[in-house]
């Protein structure tokens, strides 16, 4: 099931898309806890995947991506942390992942995977640590549905946001327009109710914690919305 739905600033005018990022959900009752952010009006599932070598934590891959894909409807949007992600693209695309986004310093080969993950049928995302340079990344708009900008270190969830990455989200922004591109910016890391208005204004937050770790997820999704 590939994500074909339209981008978000027509489909919500103006609202955000939100992805929970089962990185802070129980690995044990994935499904359960999957659906229940689903039914709480959340729009994608965020897929957190650690190599233990691109980032010093190691969590999940494809086949736990294949078991989600038949538990729900949302789209499965997953971010690859991972050395040399052109090896694992063809398993993710296989699995069933609507999207996939890869770190522009994890491959000599960025174009490469960009074409591999939209000739799969998947929409493709770009990103960035943040003490790349968002210079990195300008090459690639034309060839992605998503720019994600890292406002935490990657490799775990549960840290503090950024603040120094803001600007980058202005300047991208202004490149994304300036080139009359549709291309969705994401922010991933730290975000949380006393931090969301720093990225207002972005087309799809991520969250882990403050989703997950909320005593009414409902309340927590609402707040961020
Ligand atoms: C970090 C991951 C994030 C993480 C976010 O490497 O990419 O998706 O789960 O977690 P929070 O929202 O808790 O910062
Ligand atoms: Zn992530």
């Amino acid at each position: 099931m590939k994500y074909q739905g339209p981008w978000p600033r027509q489909a919500k005018l103006g609202g955000v898309l939100l992805a929970p990022s089962i990185l802070s959900a129980d690995f044990a009752n994935l499904a359960a806890d999957v659906k229940s952010v689903e039914a709480l009006g959340a729009d994608w599932v965020h897929v957190d995947v650690m190599d233990n070598h691109f980032v010093p934590n190691l969590t999940i891959g494809a086949p736990v991506v294949k078991s989600l894909r038949s538990k729900t409807k949302m789209p499965l949007d997953c971010h690859l942390m991972v050395e040399n992600p052109e090896k694992l693209i063809p398993d993710f695309l296989n699995a069933g992942a609507d999207g996939i986004t890869i770190h522009v310093e994890s491959t000599k080969d960025v174009l490469g995977c960009l074409k591999m993950i939209r000739e799969g049928g998947a929409r493709a995302g770009v990103t960035l640590r943040p003490g790349t340079s968002l210079s990195l990344v300008m090459p690639f708009l034309e060839m992605v549905d998503l720019v994600l900008v890292m406002t935490v270190e990657p490799g775990f969830g549960g840290q503090s946001f950024m603040m120094d990455q803001v600007e980058k989200i202005k300047l991208l922004r202004s490149e994304i327009d300036k080139r009359g591109l549709k291309v969705l910016i994401q922010v991933d890391g730290g975000v949380n109710t006393a931090t969301r208005g720093f990225v207002d204004g972005v087309d799809c937050i991520v969250a882990g914690s403050a989703v997950f770790g909320a005593p009414d997820r409902g309340l927590a999704l609402n707040a961020l919305r």
